[in-house]
């Protein structure tokens, strides 16, 4: 455990030297950058049928959002107030179902299937998000083991 902190630290230093630069900007964009942190996300992402999205498609807030955002989360992780691999986080349904809407209810998609929409759009008075009907991008079963993991003390 103490060796992946290790790379962690590595990882997010860099991170933060090049902050506002294009390098700095690509590698915190990454998959493997979200899962350094976010390892239960990942497997559960892994077994999901979006594992060919990535995890930026459905979690981006905007550029300033996620930059700020970002680098809040580093400070909360080295100062020790926040274990990613742990605590129970935050979640934000609404910024992640505003880009489910970005792909799955476009112009392009009413055209093809205009029956799907209409029945969306009657669900969506109904529902207050899409995940209150579907799984997205995480199998609940294996993201939910680490609340079991934490709920039994272990690591
Ligand atoms: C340095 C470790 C670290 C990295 C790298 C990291 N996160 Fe996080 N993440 C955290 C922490 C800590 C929190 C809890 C933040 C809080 O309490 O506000 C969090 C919260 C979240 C949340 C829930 C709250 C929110 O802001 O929506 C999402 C979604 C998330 N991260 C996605 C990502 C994605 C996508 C990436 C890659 C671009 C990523 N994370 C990279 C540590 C990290
Ligand atoms: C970057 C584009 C993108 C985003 C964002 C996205 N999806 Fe998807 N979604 C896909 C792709 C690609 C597939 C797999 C291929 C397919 O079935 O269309 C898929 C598949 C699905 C399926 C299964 C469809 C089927 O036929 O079984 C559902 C349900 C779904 N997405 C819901 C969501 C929800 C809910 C969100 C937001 C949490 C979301 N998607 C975000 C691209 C996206
Ligand atoms: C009230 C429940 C409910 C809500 C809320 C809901 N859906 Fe669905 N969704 C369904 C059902 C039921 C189906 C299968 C039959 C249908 O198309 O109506 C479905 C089908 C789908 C499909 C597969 C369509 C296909 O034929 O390939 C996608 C993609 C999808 N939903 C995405 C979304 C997204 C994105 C949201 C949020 C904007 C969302 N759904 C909100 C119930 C819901
Ligand atoms: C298809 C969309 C989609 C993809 C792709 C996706 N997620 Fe998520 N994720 C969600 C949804 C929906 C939630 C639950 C609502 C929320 O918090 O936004 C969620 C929740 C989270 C949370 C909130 C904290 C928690 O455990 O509940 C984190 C962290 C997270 N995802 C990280 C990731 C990482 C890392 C990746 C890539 C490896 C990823 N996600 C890929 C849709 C997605």
């Amino acid at each position: 455990m103490k060796k992946f902190w290790v790379v962690v630290l590595i990882v997010a230093v860099l991170a933060l030297l090049a902050l506002g630069g294009t390098a700095g900007h690509q590698m915190t964009t990454t998959d493997a950058f979200c899962s350094s942190c976010h390892a239960y996300e990942k497997a559960s992402w892994d077994h999901g049928v979006h594992h060919s999205v990535g995890c930026l498609d459905c979690h981006t807030g905007g550029f300033v959002r996620d930059k700020t955002q970002g680098t809040r989360k580093v400070y909360l992780v080295f100062t020790g107030q926040v274990d990613p691999h742990h605590d129970r986080l935050a979640s934000y349904p609404d910024i992640t179902m505003s880009n489910c809407i970005g792909c799955h209810m476009t112009e392009e998609v009413a055209e093809k299937n205009p029956i799907y929409v209409e029945r969306h759009s009657e669900y969506l008075v109904a529902a207050e998000n899409c995940i209150a009907c579907h799984e997205g991008g995480h199998v609940k079963e294996i993201r939910d083991k680490r609340y079991l993991a934490v709920r039994r003390g272990e690591q």
